[in-house]
């Protein structure tokens, strides 16, 4: 599974992409609003921090399919290569990607809840599908089951569209949709800190660090042998 943040925060984005295997960033209209930045110098911003190479998925916000996509194609145009356009999967949005994929856009389809939305997300054309894991969860649903029913989906009706599981609010969501096998998952920076968290791995670095000075050890002054 591959990681990317959830987050239109230039500080954050910055330090974390610097810290973690991030492949890239995506971003809602509500992440976006946020940062009380003009849009388009965010979106230039983000690019120029995560590089050419990194996947930017930015959501539309236009609800009817010709709009739809007139906003995806001035959304690719700012954001360069890489570029998913996050439509959410209405009638309307399903219209719109359908003409997206003619047009070669790159197209993640969002607000997924149900199997059936993302599997005619994915015959409509998507190239990502993100199912909302937290908010499935928060509504006595299991949104990590409803992602291994699509990963399953997508595998038996040999579909390229891959699973961009998102919405979490801890970190054992993510390991469940990991096991799932979902491709990819987008994080908020506050908790993709937490993944690598763990009380046990401090105490124990800080007893190496104790005994340290105790035992040979090579510094990175010494010569290997
Ligand atoms: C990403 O695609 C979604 O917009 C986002 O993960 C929703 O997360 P939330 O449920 O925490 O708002």
């Amino acid at each position: 599974m591959l990681y990317l943040l959830d987050s239109a925060n230039l500080e954050c984005i910055a330090g974390l992409i610097e810290c973690y295997p991030i492949v890239g960033v995506t971003t809602n209209p509500s992440i976006i609003a946020r940062e009380q930045v003009p849009f388009a110098s965010l979106v230039s911003e983000i690019r120029r921090i995560i590089g050419s190479e990194r996947m930017l998925h930015i959501q539309t916000s236009c609800d009817a399919p010709d709009r739809i996509v007139q906003e995806a194609v001035a959304l690719q145009k700012l954001a360069g290569d890489h570029f998913f356009a996050k439509v959410p999967v209405t009638p309307a949005g399903i219209q719109a990607m359908m003409r997206l994929k003619q047009l070669g856009v790159g197209v993640t389809a969002t607000a997924v809840f149900t199997q059936q939305q993302a599997l005619i997300a994915a015959r409509a054309g998507a190239d990502f599908v993100a199912p909302y894991v937290n908010r499935l969860d928060n509504i006595a649903s299991n949104g990590a089951a409803v992602v291994a029913d699509i990963v399953h989906l997508f595998k038996i009706h040999d579909l390229p569209t891959r699973v961009l599981a998102a919405s979490f609010k801890n970190v054992e969501q993510v390991h469940q949709v990991s096991m799932a096998g979902a491709h990819c998952a987008t994080i908020a920076p506050d908790l993709f800190e937490h993944l690598v968290y763990h009380p046990l791995t401090d105490m124990s670095v800080a007893e190496f660090k104790k005994d340290g000075p105790a035992c040979p050890r090579w510094s990175v002054d010494m010569e290997r042998p």
